[in-house]
């Protein structure tokens, strides 16, 4: 196990792995690793010879200070979590200035409008922040192929965006949302949740599933009122969004077209911890 803090002792080693011919995979993280987190671990490990994990708590994605300051960062138990998976993942951890230098800031960048649904509408700049660190690692990691998970699809979309405008060589690989047995999709927030949080928190998946089941019966409409009333009706979580979305390019769906894939998408506080979920509808 390596574990790396400078970006040239990285590019160093991915320059000796790509001499040796062999294939990189990388899942770029923030840390408090989850079973979401080793299931993109060991994804990566059974498609590429070598594994990079990036282990940074990127500041600029972050437009409340306060979520930024309470982001878990357990790097000693992330590394040790690796390490009951495979000895052969190569950890970069680097502090903030290896990465931005003095000059903590976002480039700005078009998504072509996939930036300013959902969470755009709600977290100014967030998406900046992680084309820009995603970029970066990109450019220091040179992957064959990077691992994201869908609980973040809009970000995925995003990252698949980036990746095509920039022409950057890398696959870019979707995986399954995992979640804990009550439903509650995986997060390093879940970690802050009181028991009895986490477990008003499933409800989230509840909704997502029934609509699931209601897609095409009823109308978009008719489910938005239905999912504002199940909020209304559990003071334990206050929805923030509910959107029924075109699975490609995000815009709202009011109903549903042939030959057309959707998702559905909730973002919802328990307490001041934002939780956010999706499910696809056909
Ligand atoms: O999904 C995350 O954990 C982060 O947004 C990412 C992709 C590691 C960039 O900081």
């Amino acid at each position: 196990m390596q574990i790396l803090k400078e970006k040239q002792s990285l590019k160093k080693q991915i320059r000796a792995y790509k001499q040796q011919g062999l294939t990189v995979g990388f899942v770029p993280t923030m840390g408090a690793l989850h079973e979401g987190h080793i299931s993109l671990i060991k994804k990566a490990l059974s498609a590429c010879d070598k594994v990079v994990v990036s282990i940074f708590v990127n500041p600029t994605q972050f437009d409340n200070p306060s979520d930024l300051e309470k982001y878990p960062r357990t790097l000693e138990k992330d590394v040790a979590r690796i390490m009951e998976v495979s000895d052969k993942v190569l950890i970069f951890s680097p502090a903030a200035n290896e990465i931005y230098g003095n000059n903590i800031v976002s480039e700005n960048f078009s998504f072509d409008g996939l930036e300013h649904e959902m969470e755009g509408k709600f977290r100014t700049g967030h998406f900046d922040g992680v084309g820009t660190i995603v970029k970066k690692l990109f450019e220091m990691v040179e992957p064959h192929k990077a691992y994201f998970g869908e609980k973040d699809y809009q970000q995925l979309q995003i990252i698949k965006k980036l990746v095509e405008k920039l022409q950057l060589p890398v696959e870019v690989v979707g995986c399954p949302i995992d979640r804990e047995i009550s439903g509650l999709a995986r997060s390093s927030r879940n970690e802050r949740l009181s028991s009895e949080q986490r477990q008003n928190a499933a409800l989230i998946y509840r909704i997502l599933q029934q609509v699931q089941n209601d897609f095409g019966i009823k109308s978009a409409s008719e489910i938005a009122t239905w999912v504002h009333n199940e909020f209304r009706n559990n003071p334990a979580l206050e929805l923030e969004y509910f959107e029924i979305a075109n699975a490609d390019d995000l815009k709202t769906a009011t109903d549903k077209k042939e030959g057309q894939k959707y998702r559905a998408f909730i973002a919802a506080y328990s307490g001041d911890i934002r939780l956010i979920d999706n499910i696809a509808l056909n």
